[in-house]
């Protein structure tokens, strides 16, 4: 599968516009890449109760489930311009359920201006599905 890289992070820059967080003020895009090949985009949705927020890169995920896909290929994710914005602990597991360890995942600042990481890197030793596919009750 050919990963659409510089689609990806067009789609994730252009989904922070759309970002609802009038708390943090922290905006977030991200965008993934089904088995398919469709990309879609996702924003960081906050909340008054401030537990309730979900990431961008989670909102892109279950975006993506939603229009029939169930493994995702590359993730691109673009927070801070001026920083690089790496994904939280649980966008990081949500990626390890939907996507192999080898996944490209771009950590984007600006279309010309990003770092590509793996999902292995990100979370080494990944429990996912498998572990319980290999579990034997007694
Ligand atoms: N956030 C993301 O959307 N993705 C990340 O990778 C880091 C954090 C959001 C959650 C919250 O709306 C705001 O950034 C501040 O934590």
């Amino acid at each position: 599968m050919t990963i659409k890289r510089e689609e990806l992070i067009a789609k994730a820059l252009e989904s922070r516009h759309n970002a609802y967080a009038p708390y943090s003020h922290f905006f977030v895009g991200a965008a993934v890449q089904t088995e398919e090949g469709e990309v879609v985009g996702g924003f960081n949705i906050e909340n008054a109760s401030f537990g309730a927020t979900n990431c961008a890169e989670r909102t892109a995920i279950f975006s993506a489930l939603n229009q029939g896909a169930r493994r995702i290929v590359a993730l691109a994710v673009a927070g801070d311009p001026e920083h690089f914005t790496y994904p939280c602990g649980i966008c990081r597991q949500v990626m390890a359920e939907f996507a192999g360890q080898d996944m490209p995942v771009f950590i984007v600042k600006s279309a010309l201006d990003y770092r590509e990481e793996t999902l292995a890197a990100l979370l080494p030793g990944a429990f996912t599905p498998k572990d319980l596919e290999e579990y034997k009750d007694v």
